[in-house]
């Protein structure tokens, strides 16, 4: 028998009519006033659904469609035996055919645009290039577990520590799927001792893959590789750290640095910030853009990432990696410090120039954030180009700037990851006038 809604525990099974798609790889359903947020399953669905977390007094519940009572047309068998309820955390939409699934996100990204940044538009998510969306990922860190006295290797279950062996991961590159076999021997036969982890990286201009065997205390030896990405100039190879942040989308590089070159419209002579930038994919291409007439300043707090990019730079005169976070050197209080009323502001660097003609950000999951958004306003550019990794902190920052008055003029939504319900988008914003 059905528990009553208020009743609800883990383990429990409803059967629930599927309702809209959420952010975070579920779809919403309610059970006598309950809300439910239910993986595997897809909109329009009649399924049973076992409760996998929340109790009395939660606010919502999340569950598993443990079985399919009306099927969707957009079901599709799965193409991993470690996708689905219990299982690997990784892909959340193994389920749904790949056009479906591109359909979903771009409801989920109008949706948070809608809701938080109060801008309604249509959206389209566009393939890269992938097959099927599979074997697209160039890098996999696998973990190394034990059960039953036998060592292995595997991924994360969803929402938890434990791990669900693997052999190979269907959306690894054909390179990475290698590399984890080879792992998966290695800890067969008891070579990854006190490894935690193995990352296994794929990179274009590597002839070999690149295992990086990652012991419990994460400290690894730092193994550099080389990335090939086609720019509007030609070829160009970018170091990276075999561990540091690159896109994982084999078609990714190229897909970006054009979506933000079109996005961007760089003159030549434009000073150009690119913020949050990595080992600088897109500031070469746009130091390129500007040309030795103009100015490009790259930010990024991470040392590592800053070396490469300082590297990656060298031949652009007109480029300035400068390091440290962005809210620091914009003068922003950081969220943290705001509370403590005896630490003050920090200065704004010098290093910043107090106009830009062109902005670029790319930045981490929970986005800009109000001051930091002030501060680039502040900056009066005739373009903002934001790529956005989390539409829920687009949609943030999409409301903010629209209150000072940077409408959303452009807006790209890549699939980068198909199988899961992450989204890359690439969105430009400008002053009603076109010139602030
Ligand atoms: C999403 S990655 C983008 C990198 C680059 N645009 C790319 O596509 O390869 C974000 C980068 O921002 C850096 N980062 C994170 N928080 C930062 C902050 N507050 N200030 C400056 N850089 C930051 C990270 O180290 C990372 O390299």
């Amino acid at each position: 028998m059905t528990p009553p809604g208020a009743d609800l525990t883990v383990g429990d099974e409803v059967v629930v009519d599927v309702g809209p798609v959420a952010h975070g790889g579920h779809c919403v359903a309610r059970h006598e006033g309950r809300v439910i947020f239910v993986r595997h399953t897809i909109p329009g669905e009649r399924v049973r659904a076992r409760i996998t977390e929340g109790g009395e007094g939660d606010r919502f519940l999340r569950a598993d469609a443990v079985e399919i009572l009306t099927a969707s047309e957009h079901r599709v068998p799965v193409r991993c035996p470690v996708a689905g309820p219990g299982l690997c955390g990784g892909c959340d939409l193994q389920h749904v055919s790949t056009a479906h699934q591109r359909v979903l996100k771009a409801e989920v990204v109008a949706e948070q645009l809608s809701r938080l940044g109060r801008v309604d538009r249509e959206v389209v998510v566009e393939p890269l290039a992938d097959e099927d969306g599979l074997r697209y990922r160039t890098r996999v860190e696998v973990a190394v577990g034990e059960g039953g006295g036998s060592p292995f290797v595997g991924l994360r279950r969803h929402r938890s520590h434990d791990l669900v062996p693997i052999e190979d991961c269907p959306i690894a590159h054909p390179r990475v799927g290698e590399g984890i076999a080879a792992a998966a021997e290695d800890a067969r036969g008891r070579e990854l001792t006190g490894i935690a982890a193995v990352d296994v990286v794929a990179a274009s201009a590597e002839e070999d893959v690149v295992l990086v065997e990652v012991p419990a205390d994460g400290r690894t030896e730092r193994i550099t590789v080389r990335e090939r990405v086609a720019t509007r100039a030609g070829e160009r190879e970018l170091t990276v750290d075999a561990r540091g942040f690159w896109q994982v989308h084999v078609d990714a590089p190229r897909a970006f640095v054009e979506a933000v070159l079109e996005a961007a419209a760089i003159e030549p002579g434009d000073r150009v910030l690119d913020l949050y930038a990595g080992v600088g994919l897109l500031s070469l291409p746009l130091a390129e853009a500007t040309g030795p007439d103009g100015q490009l300043i790259a930010v990024e707090s991470d040392d590592l990432a800053l070396a490469h990019l300082e590297a990656n730079l060298a031949a652009q005169p007109q480029a300035l990696a400068v390091a440290g976070r962005v809210d620091d050197l914009l003068g922003v209080p950081r969220k943290s410090r705001r509370r403590d009323k005896r630490s003050r502001p920090p200065a704004r660097s010098h290093l910043l120039p107090p106009t830009a003609d062109v902005i670029v950000l790319d930045p981490p999951r929970t986005g800009a954030g109000r001051g930091v958004v002030e501060a680039l306003v502040a900056m009066r550019p005739r373009c903002l180009v934001y790529v956005a990794c989390d539409p829920a902190a687009l949609g943030r920052d999409t409301g903010t700037l629209g209150e000072l008055g940077y409408e959303l003029r452009g807006l790209r939504a890549l699939d980068a990851f198909p199988m899961t319900h992450h989204v890359e988008c690439v969105a430009t914003f400008e002053p009603p006038s076109g010139r602030p």
